[in-house]
């Protein structure tokens, strides 16, 4: 009798001084998703059962396509000097970059033909520049320098272990200068914040914003300074595609891998644990687990295409926002020169659709993700606002092939200002892409997830500190 006392103390004991492992559930597996776990793996793996269900692709947004015996980047493609997270993953896993060091001419288009045209000989095209824009050029530049050396701190606040409920307290600890980015236009900011000229505004600005959001000027400043961002400072890819850095991610966190697509998450009150159910589209077969933590690392946006069903809730998860539709099309052919009114050699390689009438946004000539010593290399691809019809390609090009089109919900569609998006949805579930309402990027979704990861680990620690106690308690007892 007194033993089985014993014994049975000595079991509460232990399970409490030994919390049982807690589970999680992380749904997407993009960049987001399979840094979130990686995150978690790295920093408290013994303590965490991770189960990552993704319902396509590993990779999500960051995808390619198969062109011959190459491929060619199809979703998210370029990387920033400045993006820390991106570059630690690509020398950690020793990939390679891949910079496109060919010389790119650009042209700016608009309904009133080239507004801007580089050219092949640098020295006019920086004369170029000086007489369109002026001293704008430099204060857009040093503007966005200085909003990069802003932005660092958050990898200091990241590094010392701080987290952030919503997304604003993030950027507002990072530097509190960067909120009233959020609640101006892109046109009315860079004019008041960077008093850059109307014509630089609408031409660059604007112009990047076509390409990198498929939007306009109204967007709020602080997306409106990463897309312009893109126009200074080094670009690069990774060689051999973007989306190793997600699969490899995936492969070194020892997570449990479900190809299920997620429909539902119920909240039981009693147990204060989240049932998760999904579907297996193959095989048509259901699975319902059930979890401590939840994180959400795929967009919610309201039109979604794979949305997830929230019952049980008492206060409903706000489900906010819509997502801007790019349908990217690669295209291998000539482009028709007279379409622009240009001659045959005088096409540049990137060129802006600079008016929001026009359903092409950009059309720019793309390499393979792999440096190749032969390759077709008309590879088009063209960026619009929906699916071309073969008529618009007919006159666009003059003989060409499709190779793929790829019609996405790509990012935000950044309608209102202001950021009100949380991390914290409810108590254990968390949503890593609130922060694409800030700016949408792999370098965002890899700190959305650093935050969300370290905001676990607060979490697990107060618990444990909690069930210290309990132990405390269990001990008078015995005594
Ligand atoms: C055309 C295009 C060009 C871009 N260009 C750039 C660029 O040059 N540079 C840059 O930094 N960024 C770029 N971006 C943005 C960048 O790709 C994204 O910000 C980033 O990849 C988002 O990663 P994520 O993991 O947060 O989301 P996602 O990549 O969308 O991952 C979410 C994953 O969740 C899965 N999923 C969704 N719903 C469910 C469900 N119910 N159950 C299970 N799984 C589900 C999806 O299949 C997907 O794999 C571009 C995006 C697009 C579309
Ligand atoms: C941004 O606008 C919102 C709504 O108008 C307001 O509540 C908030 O205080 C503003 N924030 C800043 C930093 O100006
Ligand atoms: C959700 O609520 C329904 C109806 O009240 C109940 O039958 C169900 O058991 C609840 N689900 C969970 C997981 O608690
Ligand atoms: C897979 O199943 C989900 C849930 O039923 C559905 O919403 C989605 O459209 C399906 N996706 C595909 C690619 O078939
Ligand atoms: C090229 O564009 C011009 C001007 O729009 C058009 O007249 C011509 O038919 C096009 N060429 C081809 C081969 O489609």
């Amino acid at each position: 009798m007194k033993l089985k006392l014993i014994f049975l103390i000595q079991f509460i004991y232990l399970k409490h001084v030994l919390p049982e492992k807690s589970k999680i559930a992380i749904i997407g597996s993009g960049i987001g998703g399979s840094s979130c776990a990686y995150f978690l793996k790295q920093n408290i793996g013994n303590a965490v059962n991770i189960d990552l269900y993704e319902g396509n692709k590993i990779g999500g947004r960051l995808a390619t396509v198969e062109h011959f015996d190459t491929s060619y980047e199809i979703g998210g493609c370029v990387i920033h000097e400045a993006n820390k997270y991106m570059n630690y993953f690509r020398n950690k896993f020793k990939l390679k970059k891949r910079v496109d060091d060919s010389d790119e001419n650009l042209g700016i288009y608009d309904k009133n033909g080239f507004q801007f045209l580089s050219s092949n000989f640098k020295i006019i095209t920086y004369a170029k520049i000086l007489w369109r824009y002026g001293f704008s050029i430099y204060r857009l530049r040093s503007f966005i320098e200085d909003m990069l050396h802003k932005f660092d701190k958050i990898y200091d606040l990241q590094e010392k272990g701080k987290s952030f409920a919503t997304v604003e307290e993030l950027f507002a600890e990072a530097d509190q200068s960067f909120l009233p980015y959020f609640n101006v236009t892109s046109k009315d900011g860079f004019s008041k914040f960077a008093k850059v000229n109307e014509r630089t505004i609408n031409d660059l600005v604007k112009g990047s914003l076509r390409v990198n959001y498929g939007q306009a000027n109204n967007v709020h400043l602080f997306v409106g300074s990463v897309s312009v961002a893109g126009m200074f400072g080094d670009l690069w890819a990774v060689d051999g595609g973007n989306k190793k850095i997600p699969e490899l991610l995936v492969q070194h966190s020892q997570v449990n891998f479900f190809k299920n697509y997620v429909y539902k998450i119920e909240f039981d009150k009693k147990h204060k644990k989240y049932v998760v159910q999904s579907l297996d589209n193959q095989t048509n077969q259901k699975l319902t687990i059930t979890y401590d933590i939840v994180v959400l690392a795929n967009p919610i946006n309201s039109d979604s295409k794979t949305p997830i069903k929230f019952a049980n809730f008492t206060k409903p998860i706000l489900v906010q926002g819509k997502y801007q539709r790019t349908t990217a099309t690669l295209i291998s052919g000539h482009l028709n020169g007279s379409y622009y009114g240009l001659s045959k050699n005088n096409v540049p390689h990137t060129i802006i659709h600079n008016d929001e009438t026009d359903i092409i946004n950009s059309i720019g000539k793309i390499r393979p993700v792999t440096k190749v010593k032969k390759y077709d290399d008309d590879i088009w691809k063209i960026f619009s606002q929906q699916p071309l019809t073969a008529d618009k390609l007919d006159r666009l090009f003059e003989k060409y092939e499709i190779i793929n089109v790829k019609d996405w919900l790509a990012y935000p569609k950044y309608e209102k200002l202001g950021l009100s998006n949380e991390f914290i949805l409810h108590d254990k579930l968390y949503y890593i892409n609130a922060i694409e309402w800030a700016a949408s990027a792999m370098e965002m979704s890899v700190i959305g997830a650093k935050n969300v990861a370290l905001l676990i680990q607060k979490k697990l620690s107060s618990n444990e500190a909690e069930s210290y106690k309990v132990k405390e308690d269990y001990k008078k007892v015995e005594l």
